[in-house]
């Protein structure tokens, strides 16, 4: 994710911004700015730079050379435009009227841009957030011309922005006739102020609390559509209708190093629990209002209806979890699409002189978009002239670069080896291109197609309801943590769900385990199954449900312990398991976005009561950009 910072008070502000933003680098950026004012006067002085902070830090000698004690910094993760100079933050308006610091999406940003545009503002950069800074300076300069005092007509104009804008944000403003003065909102996207007293009296914002953490313990937490007006003497909050609020001081009790993870203790179970916002920010943007009916929009595919229609057959490739999503994505493409879908390892596809369509779509999923193997096999469907496209999360990376096409997963940095919120964007990525693909191949009516939306977009509140049980599956892992090896069985898109949850298990608790679909087993592994062996038996789809039960009460009757996971109802499950763990109820065709969840916490409270380190597994790395 992108990282704000913002600073008003006695000291020289460019030496704490940068500082602050040396503290948010965990985030993940490809690039960082400053924009610093002095009291004295109206310039406010911006300096850009690409690449890591020591190139900002080289151009500002660590800020010393850029003057004033009012400034707002950010290091940038792009989402809408490449990482460079021009599209970093901070952006503004003509003269840095209105100067604005962003982490979030703006999701409606083409269609501001474009009424903007109308009314003779011209833009600098590819950016959503420039969008915002121009809206506000539209704004300010209409409050400007009905003779408001400067913090009414500063409110006025942000509030007026907030309204008008759709998706997340936490900003750090500036209006370049205020001197002294530094703002800052908030919706979805996290947003402190801190209160600086003694030598360094003044006020901070900050998107995290490692960026105060040198300067004040004692922050603001701000909530959504609250806004900050800050002095160096004074911090004034309002809510969205202006009127001012009272909020509570809380001391900081945390280390740097546990705030990075926003207190959780490792960097995994931080992502886990990023997974909702991590969901809605890569469906949100995509599903679009047209005469009261949700459609799903992938235009930023290139594709067109037509060219979707055309398609004779996608293949999906990737490694590892990427791989997994590639396994649960097929069932939901063909069961709704009718298209056919094969899915490959990419290690494999490139050296098996794949047979090629030439009118299929090849689909390279990726979190870092820098696996060799991933990348050679994209190269290798581009030189036999097949379409492609990447399902990534690094903006930029090589194979979001090189692909013909790409969907971004918005889940920000993913920083732990085993990867969590990333798998979770990649499967409501495919989710989007599922639908998209039924309904331009008149597979799905009307109905269907709105029910299948809505269903996608209650998903993030439901795995927000399974992170709310993830005490239970702590019990029942640390109880587990000493097997030699464990079974996941499933049918369907629950053999899917297997091979990830066996996956995750292996990579950070180094316990053997296997995937295996369950009417497999009676074909050879079922003779491994006796007494204590633990069965995580995965029993999603209500098709299956039955035939999945008789396979767990076979190995139960073998002698295997047995995790039943499954979907609130289906209760008849206790009667075969020894411990289950629902999830809630969803269209059977996304249930791998709710029963994946159980599964990574199982592996990770495993992975910790055997005091491993789950961020860093053995032997692993985050991107194996080797063969
Ligand atoms: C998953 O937890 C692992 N970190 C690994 O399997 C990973 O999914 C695989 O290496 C692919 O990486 P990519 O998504 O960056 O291409």
């Amino acid at each position: 994710m992108c990282g704000i910072v913002g600073y008003v008070g006695v000291k020289q502000a460019a030496p704490i911004l940068l500082e602050g933003l040396a503290k948010l680098e965990y985030r993940g950026y490809d690039s960082a700015g400053i924009a610093v004012r002095d009291a004295g006067n109206e310039h406010v002085e911006v300096v850009k730079a690409k690449g890591r902070l020591k190139n900002l830090m080289e151009m500002t000698d660590s800020g010393k050379a850029v003057r004033g004690t009012c400034g707002i910094g950010h290091t940038r993760w792009a989402t809408h435009g490449e990482p460079s100079a021009v599209n970093a933050h901070p952006h503004y308006s003509r003269e840095k009227r209105v100067v604005v610091v962003h982490n979030g999406i703006i999701e409606n940003y083409q269609e501001i841009k474009a009424a903007l545009q109308r009314k003779g503002y011209a833009f600098a950069t590819q950016t959503d957030t420039e969008a915002a800074a121009l809206l506000l300076d539209s704004y300010y300069s209409e409050a400007g011309r009905s003779g408001m005092a400067p913090r009414e007509r500063a409110l006025s104009a942000i509030r007026d922005m907030m309204i008008r804008v759709r998706g997340s944000y936490a900003l750090g403003i500036l209006f370049g006739d205020q001197p002294g003065v530094m703002y800052a909102a908030r919706k979805d996207s996290p947003l402190i102020v801190g209160r600086c007293d003694g030598e360094l009296a003044g006020h901070m914002i900050a998107s995290d609390v490692p960026a105060v953490l040198s300067y004040t313990r004692n922050v603001v937490y701000i909530d959504n559509l609250e806004i900050a007006c800050l002095t160096q003497e004074e911090m004034h909050l309002y809510n969205i209708d202006c009127e001012e609020i009272e909020k509570p001081v809380v001391e900081i009790r945390w280390d740097a190093a546990a705030a990075e993870k926003e207190g959780y203790e490792h960097f995994m179970m931080k992502e886990i629990h990023e997974q909702p916002r991590a969901v809605r920010d890569t469906l949100s943007p995509r599903i679009r209002e047209e005469d009261g009916a949700k459609r799903v929009d992938l235009s930023e595919t290139n594709l067109t209806d037509e060219d979707f229609a055309a398609i004779s057959r996608i293949r999906l490739i990737g490694c590892g979890s990427a791989y997994h999503v590639g396994m649960a994505a097929r069932y939901v493409i063909e069961q709704l699409a009718r298209v056919p879908c094969d899915v490959d390892l990419a290690s494999e596809f490139r050296y098996r002189s794949p047979i090629l369509e030439e009118r299929e779509l090849v689909v390279i999923i990726s979190q870092s978009g820098e696996t060799a193997d991933s990348l050679a096999a994209l190269r290798l469907c581009k030189e036999s002239g097949i379409r492609t496209l990447a399902v990534v999360n690094v903006v930029s990376s090589s194979i979001a670069r090189e692909a013909d096409a790409v969907m971004y997963t918005w889940a920000g940095p993913e920083i732990s080896v085993a990867t969590t919120k990333a798998y979770s964007t990649q499967l409501a990525a495919l989710y989007l291109l599922a639908v998209k693909l039924a309904v331009v191949r008149g597979q799905i009516d009307e109905a269907r197609e709105q029910e299948l939306i809505e269903q996608m977009l209650e998903l993030p509140d439901k795995i927000e309801r399974v992170l709310s049980d993830k005490e239970r599956v702590q019990w029942f892992a640390n109880k587990m943590a000493s097997c030699k090896d464990v079974f996941f069985i499933g049918r369907g898109l629950d053999y899917a769900i297997s091979l990830e949850g066996s996956l995750k298990l292996k990579e950070i608790s180094y316990i053997h385990s296997e995937a295996y679909a369950a009417g497999e087993l009676k074909h050879g592994t079922i003779s491994l199954i006796e007494d204590g062996v633990l069965v995580v038996g995965v029993a999603t789809q209500p098709e299956l449900f039955e035939k999945v039960v008789s396979n767990m009460v076979e190995v139960r009757s073998r002698g295997a312990y047995l995790f039943g996971l499954t979907t609130y109802g289906q209760y008849a499950i206790e009667d075969t398991v020894n411990f289950t763990v629902y999830v809630p109820r969803t269209d059977a065709l996304f249930a791998t976005s709710l029963a994946v969840v159980p599964l990574q916490l199982l592996a990770y409270y495993i992975s910790c009561a055997k005091g491993l380190d789950v961020d860093k597994p053995r032997n692993l790395a985050k991107s194996v950009t080797v063969e």
